[in-house]
């Protein structure tokens, strides 16, 4: 009798473990049949995005393997990539990352393109929280509001009418929301002083080396609408697909 019990916890405790091996095998195997796959899927969602904002511009090189990263309070964070159109070694514009801290719900990130002369070519919003039919008209999916930045530039309208509406500005609030548009406004503007105050250095960014190699950290959480690249690195180890 005790033989027959002993043989039973035996064969139960061996039959969880190769359910449980199983188990972690095909979770790994999902998860490594996926991650290449969702890093692409992220490298096209970004090089669309930057495409957008980047409209109109002649330039010949690919901006999402030509970026660098800056800090700074205007831009709302640290560590931002900035992606650049070339024509040849000259820079042409810039798509500058930006975060809005106050949106109604939390941080609002952006893309905003700016060609050298400081005139906005496009504004996307990559990630944000607003609720669904109040704030998120910001979204170009949702409507045509994010295009009224487009051509504009700090003269155009003057800084002190770079608001909405309500605050004396000259762009549209939204129905019952203003606290989004007002945020990503405000953002749309501090991404043109900060481009404004560092324009010589922007626009001398030197072009990517031969040898650099961008891979794609597929660990970027935050930003799940565009791929922030994270590093160059020489010699990299050939990340397969990834690679650019
Ligand atoms: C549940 C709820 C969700 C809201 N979501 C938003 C939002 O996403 N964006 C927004 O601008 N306002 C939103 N509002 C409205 C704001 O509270 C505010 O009334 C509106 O933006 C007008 O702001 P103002 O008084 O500064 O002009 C929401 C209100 C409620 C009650």
């Amino acid at each position: 009798m005790a033989r027959l019990v002993v043989r039973d916890v035996v064969i139960t405790t061996l039959l969880l473990g190769l359910f449980a091996a199983i188990g972690t095998a095909v979770v790994a195997w999902v998860h490594a049949a996926t991650e290449a796959r969702i890093a692409e899927n992220r490298l096209q969602m970004t090089r669309t995005r930057v495409t957008q904002v980047l409209e109109g511009l002649d330039y010949d090189n690919d901006p999402v393997t030509d970026y660098h990263r800056v800090s700074d309070d205007r831009l709302g964070g640290e560590d931002l990539p900035v992606w650049i159109a070339r024509r040849g070694t000259e820079v042409v514009g810039v798509a500058l990352s930006a975060i809005a801290p106050d949106g109604y719900s939390g941080d609002i990130h952006l893309l905003v393109g700016i060609d050298r002369t400081g005139t906005v070519r496009g504004v996307r919003i990559t990630q944000h929280r607003e609720t669904p039919g109040l704030g998120d008209d910001i979204e170009v999916e949702r409507s045509d509001w994010i295009h009224d930045f487009r051509g504009r530039s700090l003269g155009d309208p003057p800084i002190e009418r770079w608001r909405v509406r309500r605050d004396g500005g000259v762009f549209d609030q939204f129905t019952g929301a203003t606290v989004t548009p007002r945020a990503v406004v405000r953002a749309v503007r501090n991404a043109l002083l900060y481009f404004e105050a560092n324009s010589e250095e922007l626009l001398a960014l030197p072009p990517p080396e031969e040898d650099e190699v961008l891979i794609i950290d597929p660990a970027v959480p935050e930003i799940p609408d565009h791929v922030t690249p994270t590093e160059r690195l020489p010699e990299a180890e050939p990340p397969g697909e990834l690679l650019q």
